[in-house]
């Protein structure tokens, strides 16, 4: 299949986003826990999180907008200033893809989606007791992106909780220890299989990749 952009625009509406959110390839899964200021918990899937920087620690996430309904998480995020990230693990991807439904406000989807809220110490936002990788972070500035009219949401890391068994002693976090899963488009959920794992790449270090060994096949 060939497609140019004229195919793209003339496209049926509903193909076009199917075919666009899938063509990045797989994505983090993520459930992003937030409440409001009368404590009122709220709970969003992201397939979107990037790591933006390591000291200070930052991540972002990008919001779509959506002229016709709230959104309730970015509406929290404002109002408390923190937030969590909660990795989504396989045992529940379907309770996760449903906390995309547009519930109204007062109905949090941790109870609707068979979710249990887990505070830390001094930290007001709502993590996933049933994720294993989860971030708490402070939110640093919401950037709007003129071109797409999205928001990118930048938070920085207070708090980290990782299965030990899924850290490395260099600090590698194993995806298939912590049982993560990644996601393609809006409704298609893979668990990770780790394939390999290379030293920093160096120019002095590189193997020979037209060696007969190691060559790769067309
Ligand atoms: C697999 C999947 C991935 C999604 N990723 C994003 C995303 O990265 N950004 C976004 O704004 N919405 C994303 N959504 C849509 C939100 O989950 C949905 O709009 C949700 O209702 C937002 O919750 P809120 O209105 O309570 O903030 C995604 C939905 C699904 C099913």
């Amino acid at each position: 299949m060939y497609l140019s952009a004229s195919n793209i625009k003339k496209m049926d509406r509903v193909k076009r986003l199917n075919i666009i959110n899938s063509v990045s390839g797989i994505k983090p899964g993520n459930l992003i826990g937030t409440k409001d200021k009368y404590n009122k918990t709220n709970l969003a899937i992201i397939s979107s999180v990037v790591h933006l920087g390591s000291d200070p620690p930052y991540l972002g996430f990008i919001l779509r907008p959506d002229h016709n309904v709230r959104r309730h998480t970015h509406e929290n995020i404002l109002e408390n200033g923190v937030y969590t990230i909660n990795h989504i693990t396989s045992n529940f991807i379907e309770q996760a893809h449903y906390t995309s439904a547009k519930y109204e406000k007062n109905i949090s989807e941790f109870e609707k989606c068979g979710f249990t809220e887990e505070y830390c110490k001094d930290f007001s936002a709502p993590f996933v007791k049933e994720s294993k990788l989860k971030i708490g972070l402070i939110h640093e500035e919401s950037v709007p992106i003129k071109s797409s009219n999205t928001l990118m949401i930048i938070g920085r890391i207070l708090h980290l909780i990782i299965p030990d068994t899924a850290v490395s002693e260099e600090g590698y976090i194993d995806l298939d220890v912590a049982d993560s899963v990644g996601i393609s488009g809006l409704n298609a959920y893979y668990t990770l299989n780790r394939m390999g794992l290379f030293p920093y790449a160096r120019v002095d270090k590189t193997p020979n990749f037209n060696d007969k060994k190691t060559k790769l096949t067309p």
